[in-house]
């Protein structure tokens, strides 16, 4: 009997796991079965963008955040596939910061071409996972809203892909309850131009409160504020933007922070966060962190320590991306394949323990980036996954940085160099703040 492998999740984590299952086939490799559950009816995760907030058509709760004019908050340069180049899949160098829509182009073409797509059980959104210590074998239980049945089936191993940019955090402040005005979470936010000539207030120091804010400001908010609670982003901003410190409460549509000061408001979109969120798995199995770059739990950043059958991919805070996923998926599949052998649970439990607590020896970006990057590398160095430039990726990274520190409305008109060919991207044809249309066609002038 082969091997069965349940993915959870189509997202690019899930897709990494595919993808590396079928390169070591494509080498010759006996590979397990693999079955991929997504419960949208696409792939891509995040990236599929959807009009929808709150439920999905199927009555699940909507899974992309991803709004309308979504760039690249970071280079492309820093999450290019080290075994599928952005020229090889657009048959020409492209600028450094594409629209969602490009980037998803981008995604599926590695996975259209190796041909995974019938792995991936569509519409089908799982609901439980169990272990059994007598059969050694997880069991999961699927909705499949195709054929509306609800079914289970049974697996060796399990994949954790689902995400976890996906539950909001909302927090409540004094007053929201009689604001007059409309108060949402970043994860429903879709459309800038819904806040053309308002007041809005973004909650929030980091990425979202960044490009939300920006995006309101570049389609025609009259003004942005943006509320932080433990330091200001600190950017230098356009003249309609005041960054103001903590809530502490709203009265009618004031609001008052903690420095005395008020603001009249029209909007609050609350760029708080997400919370990672399994309801499908059971303590036992489940993990629980917050937010940071390396959780306690698991082994490598990968491995559920308490049950080695168990694997998480994209669990991490994430400055690296799509290549970090695939070096995960990678050695996930060794694990799997047995090429690679895991220690006792002591000796897991302490290695992830020396991780966990070198990421706090500093808290500059700087430092994250280059403690991501090693811990890449450490996955790289044992898999067959290609080995490529992670100090040219940190170097990008502090470029994207003080790019940003420079001018936080034109760092995505900067070029950078690509790491897996040494191809310089081109400048972009229109400044970002002027480029309105963030279709696939326009970005690419074709
Ligand atoms: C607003 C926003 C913008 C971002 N922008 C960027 C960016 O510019 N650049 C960048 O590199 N990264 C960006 N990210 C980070 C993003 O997390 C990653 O790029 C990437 O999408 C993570 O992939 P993933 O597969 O781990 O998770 P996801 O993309 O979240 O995919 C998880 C998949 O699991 C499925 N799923 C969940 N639960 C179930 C279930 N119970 N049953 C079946 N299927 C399930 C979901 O439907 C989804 O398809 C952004 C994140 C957010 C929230
Ligand atoms: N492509 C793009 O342009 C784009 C756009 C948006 C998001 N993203 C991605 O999405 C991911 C998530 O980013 P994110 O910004 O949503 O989440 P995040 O990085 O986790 O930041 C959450 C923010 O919310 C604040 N916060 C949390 N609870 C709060 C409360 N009760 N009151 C006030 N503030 C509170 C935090 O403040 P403290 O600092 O005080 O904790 C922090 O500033 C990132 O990977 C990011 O790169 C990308």
């Amino acid at each position: 009997m082969k091997q069965r492998v349940g993915i959870i999740g189509a997202g690019p984590s899930g897709l990494a796991q595919l993808r590396a299952f079928k390169s070591a086939e494509e080498k010759g490799t006996d590979v397990p079965e693999v079955v991929c559950f997504e419960k949208q009816s696409d792939w891509g995760g995040l990236w599929n963008y959807t009009w929808r907030t709150g439920l999905d058509e199927n009555g699940e709760i909507v899974h992309s955040g991803m709004y309308r004019y979504l760039w690249s908050n970071g280079p492309k340069e820093a999450l290019e596939f080290a075994d599928y180049y952005f020229e090889d899949h657009f048959d020409h160098p492209i600028a450094s910061y594409p629209p969602r829509e490009v980037l998803f182009d981008y995604i599926q073409g590695r996975v259209i071409k190796a041909g995974v797509r019938d792995k991936i059980r569509f519409n089908s959104a799982v609901r439980d996972v169990t272990y059994s210590d007598e059969t050694k074998m997880f069991t999961i239980t699927v909705h499949d809203f195709e054929n509306e049945k609800t079914y289970s089936e049974e697996f060796d191993y399990v994949v954790v892909a689902s995400g976890h940019f996906s539950t909001p955090n909302v927090p409540e402040y004094e007053g929201f309850s009689h604001f007059n005005g409309r108060i949402l979470h970043a994860h429903d936010f879709r459309d800038a131009l819904e806040f053309k000539g308002k007041d809005v207030m973004v909650v929030g120091s980091s990425y979202s409160a960044e490009d939300i804010g920006s995006q309101c400001y570049k389609y025609g908010a009259k003004s942005v504020t943006s509320s932080y609670r433990s330091a200001p982003m600190g950017y230098k901003w356009p003249d309609n933007w005041e960054e103001k410190p903590g809530i502490v409460k709203v009265d009618g549509n004031t609001v008052h922070f903690v420095d005395g000061s008020t603001k009249d408001i029209d909007a609050i979109i609350l760029c708080t966060g997400y919370i990672h969120h399994f309801p499908f798995l059971p303590d036992s199995l489940r993990l629980e962190t917050n937010n940071i770059l390396y959780p306690l739990g698991l082994y490598k950043g990968v491995v559920w320590e308490k049950n080695p059958k168990l694997m998480y991919l994209g669990m991490q805070d994430q400055w690296y991306t799509f290549n970090m996923f695939d070096a995960q998926a990678w050695y996930a599949r060794d694990v799997i394949l047995g090429r690679v052998q895991l220690p006792s649970y002591n000796e897991m439990q302490s290695h992830t323990k020396e991780w966990h607590e070198l990421e706090t020896a500093d808290s500059s970006v700087a430092y994250a980036y280059k403690f991501q990057g090693d811990y890449i590398q450490m996955l790289v160095d044992e898999t067959d996954y290609p080995n490529f430039d992670i100090e040219g990726m940190r170097l990008t990274f502090l470029d994207w940085k003080n790019n940003k520190k420079d001018n936080i409305m034109t760092f995505r008109d900067k070029s950078h160099k690509s790491l897996m060919t040494g191809t310089q991207s081109p400048p972009h044809h229109t400044p970002w703040l002027k480029a309105l249309d963030d279709s696939l066609e326009s970005y690419l002038d074709i």
